[in-house]
């Protein structure tokens, strides 16, 4: 059973006004829902609308089963705790992060309900996984009603060092009730070593990086960075209708010399803003022109209710009129801005059009829209400019690897990767792509699972599916 705050699919409105069931964004529904897919599991989290919970059907066999959240449910805890509080404070608090004593009140109301519906559905001996920063309390709550089950808990975001986390008002509950799982996995190992001193610091406990005693329990704690499908992506990059997509967009895009991209949530985290500032110093000083070299931004809306998002798409959007009243000409604008969600083929079409993909995150957990380019690009092209801020730097070392914070490097980091010759570009995407191939989604699912399960049965079972 998986338990996430949300479920793998959102309904929306179809052109002729029936509901359909749409693929949600984000990261951790792109890296679960390949390996639950075929399996008989169960997914417990949100349908995307509020009011009394919605029967979902089933997807690709997995059975979904959703929770109900009110208005005053996602405003307080997943607008409010989650993604006002908890959210800046793990990227570095590149956003002041914001207390309130009610978010809190409301974190541990629908942590509670997430648990009681995981205890009311899994079988006798189960295995849990509870996925990410939503649901911190889950696995505590979870063993307290249900000790039978095995439980996990993954956190898909980066897990702050001492310094920023002492901050929270609620820390140790919030340790607590992540050390109800038997394995808590993160990102990278520097979050597991995070991890480990807090447990030490404000619980008392004895810790290593590795394992954590607590009452008569060992909770083992470990670094297991995600990925995505590799094959299924590099195979949909591969088909006859991304291939004519991908020539047809280079056309409409006038068949410049250059085309750099860049995909992300509409998120503070992403850089976007300092992105858009190297941009247009590169164009100001006549490094880049947009004859030759056309810069698209794709930015789906997220979280648009809370503040800090709303404003940074009002300072995005500003910024990209600017550029483009600036430097642009009449049919050519200096940035293609698409406010949008796309199906997987038309992203795998533009990943394959971009001759340069910038990931400058400030901080992210993993950033899987970096594996998705470098898993399309089939025959060895393109080059990736990678923040060092972003999990994926760590298994991506033959990347541009660029600090997104100093503008000056950013620039010089993009013009070299556009400058790069032809056979340093394939030896790099040659060797991250033969180091996505064997650190897939997969391999992912089977290294937690393994750990998590000492008999091996349960990884087997769904990696193979
Ligand atoms: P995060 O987890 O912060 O959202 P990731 O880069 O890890 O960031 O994951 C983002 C996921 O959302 C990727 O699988 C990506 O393909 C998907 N995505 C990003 N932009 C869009 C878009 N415009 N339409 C649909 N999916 C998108
Ligand atoms: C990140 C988080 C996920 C979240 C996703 C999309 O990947 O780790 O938990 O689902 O962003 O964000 P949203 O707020 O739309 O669920």
């Amino acid at each position: 059973m998986v338990v996430a705050h949300r479920l793998p699919v959102d309904d929306s409105v179809a052109p002729d006004g029936a509901c359909e069931w749409r693929r949600s964004p984000g990261g951790l529904v792109s890296a679960l829902h390949p390996i639950l897919r075929q399996s008989p599991a169960t997914w417990v989290g949100w349908a995307g609308q509020t009011g009394p919970a919605r029967h979902v059907p089933d997807l690709d066999g997995v059975h979904m089963h959703s929770v109900p959240l009110s208005t005053e449910d996602i405003a307080e805890h997943y607008e409010g705790f989650a993604n006002a509080t908890l959210w800046p404070l793990y990227h570095d608090a590149v956003e002041q992060p914001v207390y309130h004593r009610r978010w809190w009140e409301a974190y541990q109301r629908i942590n509670q309900r997430y648990a009681e519906a995981a205890a009311d559905l899994a079988e006798p001996g189960a295995t849990v996984w509870v996925q990410d920063y939503h649901l911190q309390l889950v696995p505590g709550i979870l063993r307290e009603l249900r000790p039978d089950l095995t439980i996990g808990f993954f956190m898909h975001v980066p897990f702050p060092p001492p310094e920023l986390f002492m901050q929270l008002p609620r820390r140790a509950e919030l340790l607590r009730g992540m050390l109800g799982a038997d394995l808590i996995g993160f990102q990278r190992a520097q979050a597991a070593h995070n991890f480990a001193q807090l447990a030490v610091k404000v619980l008392g406990l004895q810790a290593s990086d590795r394992r954590i005693a607590i009452g008569d329990r060992i909770v083992r704690v470990g670094a297991f960075p995600v990925s995505i499908d590799t094959a299924d992506m590099a195979s949909l990059a591969a088909s006859r209708g991304v291939v004519d997509r991908a020539r047809q967009l280079r056309a409409d895009l006038g068949e410049p010399k250059h085309v750099i991209l860049s995909v992300d949530r509409m998120d503070y985290t992403k850089g976007i803003e300092q992105r858009l500032k190297a941009y247009s110093e590169l164009l100001d000083s006549g490094q880049v022109k947009v004859r030759d070299t056309v810069m698209v931004q794709v930015a789906v809306p997220s979280r648009e209710r809370v503040e800090q998002y709303k404003a940074l798409r009002e300072r995005v959007e500003r910024e990209v009129g600017r550029i483009n009243g600036e430097y642009g000409r009449v049919g050519e604008p200096a940035i293609h801005y698409l406010n949008q969600p796309f199906d997987r083929a038309e992203l795998a079409a533009l990943y394959r059009v971009a001759d340069i993909m910038a990931v400058t995150p400030l901080r992210d957990g993993m950033n899987l829209v970096a594996k998705e380019y470098v898993a399309s690009r089939v025959d060895d092209t393109g080059a990736l400019v990678l923040s060092e801020f972003a999990g994926a730097a760590a298994e991506f070392t033959q990347a541009y690897l660029c600090n997104p914070h100093d503008l000056d490097g950013l620039k010089a980091v993009l013009m070299h990767a556009t400058r790069a010759a032809p056979d340093d570009v394939e030896e790099r995407m040659r060797a991250m792509r033969a180091h996505l191939r064997a650190h897939d989604i997969r391999a992912w699912a089977r290294a937690y699972l393994t750990a998590l399960d000492r008999t091996g049965v349960l990884a087997t079972r769904l990696t193979q599916a």
